[in-house]
């Protein structure tokens, strides 16, 4: 559940009916054409070589199904799972595998999908474990960046977005396990609405 973006609120539940709106940020057709963009990218890259993808459930999925079918040339994908340590509010900072991949990474080439890179400490994380699978190459595709939040020194090889310490959902993003579905990447606000009911009310 991606309630990492949101420090200081956790989800509510689903009987609050807390109000929520969400703002596009980044539509659909931005999104295509940067992936596309992408995918040129890593190809030229690599030439004619197999290229072997990684996406980190579940939040890439989308990502690395639009990115992998932009992909020229032969590839090949494989998912992996981790989860953090601590509750909605407060992440531990640690991360511990829940899923391990199905094949090996040893001497393939490795793109590791990520839908976006906050802390970066997931990424801090499963790149120390990669690189002990002897990977001929490691490298990272991740469609949004929030170096703002960074707390580690990750860095992605392939960015498709670098965008404001926002809470953002869609296009495989959630907040408490929804708005994964929406095809625009935007931003989600909570409860603005009930305050500005209230404050109407007074007068
Ligand atoms: C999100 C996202 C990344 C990670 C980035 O996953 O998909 O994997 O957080 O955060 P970080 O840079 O601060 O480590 P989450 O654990 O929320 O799971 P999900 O992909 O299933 O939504």
């Amino acid at each position: 559940m991606t309630t990492k973006q949101l420090k200081t609120n956790a989800a509510p539940r689903q009987t609050e009916h807390v109000h929520e709106s969400v703002r596009v940020l980044i539509p659909r057709e931005r999104i295509k054409k940067r992936i596309k963009q992408l995918a040129h990218e890593i190809r030229r890259d690599f030439g004619d070589q197999p290229l072997h993808l990684v996406g980190v459930l579940k939040g890439a999925v989308f990502f690395l199904a639009d990115l992998a079918r932009q992909i020229p040339g032969e590839v090949s994908f494989d998912f992996i799972a981790v989860s953090s340590y601590g509750d909605e509010m407060h992440s531990s900072g640690q991360v511990r595998l829940t899923r391990d991949l199905d094949s090996s990474i040893e001497g393939k080439i490795v793109i590791v999908v990520e839908d976006i890179l906050d802390t970066g400490m997931t990424m801090h994380y499963l790149l120390s474990i990669f690189q002990q699978r002897k990977p001929l190459h490691l490298r990272v595709a991740a469609l949004l960046d929030k170096p703002e939040r960074r707390i580690t020194a990750v860095q992605a090889d392939y960015v498709g977005f670098r965008i404001p310490n926002e809470f953002v959902v869609g296009y495989g993003l959630d907040y408490a396990e929804r708005y994964r579905n929406l095809l625009d990447v935007g931003i989600l606000t909570i409860g603005k609405a009930e305050k500005r009911k209230r404050k109407g009310s007074k007068k």
